[in-house]
């Protein structure tokens, strides 16, 4: 079976972490997002996954496996990975047919994923659903408090979609499309090779002819595009991991991820790069993601928070619901809150307040930020 990820976006949501990465490669405890996604295919079986690329396509081809390996040879997967590049961007279905000779070869039905959605991915429950049912399609469901921002569905008992509306404006319910979907190949029928987005556009027609169905996700989901969301999806990993219901571990070979560590100092969960370094003083989590490379100093308290590589939080800093790019630097008895974002190799320097800033790489911040807002 094969399996397509739109890994094409831009990523603005995400900035200032995306001017640094594309999205799908920003890293999400201590692994490329779309590395999550990948490996969960490979466990349910899937022998090729087409990565849908248009976006800083050199970077993806840097940082993406070609088959059999990671490029440098860094990862094993033992599938074959295969890149599709769109000339201009053809929104979420119309890469589906520029695909269509792989999607289509074997008559099987084939999995589509978002590059930016975070959960257990339970590929063979989607898989047996699908099939049981028979139908042209299958999309997972989840429900959220803010069903706007996402494609909400209405179905019957059974799971029969009857009615698929991306980003309502007015209230229809509270199941959204959670961005994973199985489909028949008689669906590239449907899509032109042209820019076409397929919760606008395919997915209504699906539902009007009783062609598309969904199935409930048992378990946590959340779209990680936007920092608030990339944070909250954090604290529902870690609970998973610190569950087992995911297993952080990555495939051999892998120079990222890490394991929940304990002690005095942290307060669970924490999960740590093995070369990461936290003085014994400090105090860490809940809900903490340590990168390879960080340090944090002496008295320092940090929680709700993710160091991407490389990260450095000094002496008796305090900082809580943030992201700190790779290779930052926040300084000492410095304060950082509120959805505060570094992007990559930032310095927040000695004493200052910053609340709820989004900093543009290479910055030095010799000033407090007593308000949320961007520096340029
Ligand atoms: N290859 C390619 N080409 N990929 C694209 C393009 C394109 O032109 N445009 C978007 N994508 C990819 C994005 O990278 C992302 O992985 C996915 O398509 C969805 O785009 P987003 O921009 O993240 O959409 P969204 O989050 O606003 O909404 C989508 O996801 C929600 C769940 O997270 C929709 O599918 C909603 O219905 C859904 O609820
Ligand atoms: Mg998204």
């Amino acid at each position: 079976m094969k399996a397509l990820i739109l890994v094409g976006g831009f990523g603005t949501r995400l900035r200032p972490l995306t001017l640094s990465a594309p999205k799908p490669v920003v890293p999400f405890a201590n692994k490329e997002i779309v590395l999550h996604q990948i490996e969960a295919l490979v466990k349910a079986g899937i022998d090729e996954v087409v990565l849908a690329v248009n976006y800083q396509p050199e970077k993806m081809m840097e940082a993406f496996p070609t088959s059999p390996t990671w490029v440098g040879g860094k990862l094993q997967l033992g599938i074959r990975i295969s890149t599709s590049l769109e000339e201009e961007p053809l929104g979420t279905a119309g890469p589906l047919k520029l695909a269509e000779s792989i999607l289509g070869s074997d008559g099987e039905p084939f999995i589509v994923l978002n590059s930016d959605v975070i959960c257990t991915f339970p590929f063979e429950e989607l898989i047996a659903f699908h099939k049981a049912h028979g139908k042209e399609g299958t999309i997972m469901v989840t429900k959220v408090e803010e069903p706007s921002k996402y494609g909400v569905v209405v179905s019957d008992g059974d799971g029969k979609i009857e009615r698929f509306v991306e980003k309502p404006q007015v209230y229809v319910g509270n199941r959204i499309n959670a961005g994973i979907y199985i489909f028949n190949p008689a669906i590239l029928e449907r899509i032109p090779l042209a820019p076409t987005s397929i919760e606008k556009k395919i997915f209504p027609v699906m539902a009007d002819e009783g062609q598309l169905y969904c199935m409930d996700l048992p378990a946590f989901w959340m779209d990680i595009g936007q920092p608030p969301d990339y944070l909250k999806g954090m604290v529902m990993y870690l609970s998973a991991l610190a569950s087992g219901d995911v297993s952080g571990e990555g495939p051999s070979g892998a120079t990222f991820v890490g394991s929940l560590v304990e002690g005095d100092n942290f307060i669970g969960p924490v999960f740590m790069h093995p070369d990461a370094v936290v003085d014994e003083t400090a105090l860490v989590g809940p809900n903490v993601v340590i990168g390879p490379g960080c340090s944090i100093g002496a008295g320092a308290r940090v929680q709700r928070t993710t160091l991407l590589a490389g990260a450095k939080v000094k002496a008796h800093a305090w900082v809580k619901s943030s992201i700190i790019g790779w290779n930052s630097t926040v300084g000492r008895w410095a304060r950082l809150q509120n959805i505060s974002v570094l992007g990559e190799d930032v310095k927040i320097t000695d004493e200052l307040y910053i609340n709820g800033a989004r900093i543009l790489p290479h910055k030095t911040i010799k000033d407090d930020i007593p308000t949320p807002s961007i520096v340029m």
